[in-house]
């Protein structure tokens, strides 16, 4: 048991339980894009251990950049905006792998994919370290999901509570 800001988690997947995974989804990821030009882009802030780790087990050499939301008040009366920042590649050809850590409800993703679909990419695809079924609202196919988890909140290996827990090298499940 661990303590996160004011909540309580339970441990969920070891480290080991986590690379393992990493490696079969870097495995797979190598296999399908084998002598394509591939462009990854992580999601920060979450992704970004998951990347790290992820590019670390590829043996191809991709592209590897990251986009951000950069969310702030919107001047008109729709309140919050929240804009993809980031993206300086000219994906015109590529084949692109975003890298999500986890998919709740989609609709970040659903986001992404909207705004990623006019840049005339040869194909993107999806991949998440973790995947939550129960809460998904989307129909996007997923082509990469390195778990599939209950519909609890996690924090560990990059996702955070309230800004703390991303450096965890674990996932932990908050106790219901
Ligand atoms: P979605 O738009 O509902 O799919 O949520 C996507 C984003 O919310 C992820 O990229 C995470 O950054 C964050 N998120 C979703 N579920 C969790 C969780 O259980 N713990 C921490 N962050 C989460
Ligand atoms: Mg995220």
């Amino acid at each position: 048991m661990i303590q996160v800001g004011d909540k309580k988690f339970e441990e969920y997947l070891t480290a080991d339980q986590i690379q393992d995974c990493v490696k079969q989804l870097a495995h797979q990821i190598d296999t399908d894009y084998q002598g394509k030009d591939l462009l990854i882009l992580g999601i920060l802030n979450g992704a970004f251990l998951f990347m790290a780790d992820l590019v670390k087990y590829m043996t191809s050499d991709p592209e590897i950049s990251f986009l951000k939301f950069a969310s702030y008040e919107g001047t008109s009366s729709t309140g919050k905006v929240n804009e993809l920042i980031g993206l300086n590649e000219d994906l015109t050809g590529k084949h692109i792998l975003i890298v999500e850590d986890i998919v709740d409800s989609g609709n970040t993703l659903a986001h992404i994919l909207e705004i990623l679909s006019d840049k005339k990419a040869a194909s993107i695809h999806t991949a998440t370290l973790f995947f939550k079924p129960e809460a998904y609202q989307q129909s996007i196919e997923l082509q990469y999901v390195g778990k599939e988890i209950p519909n609890l909140f996690v924090v560990g290996y990059g996702m955070d509570y309230l800004g703390k827990g991303r450096n965890l090298s674990g996932l932990y499940q908050l106790k219901p």
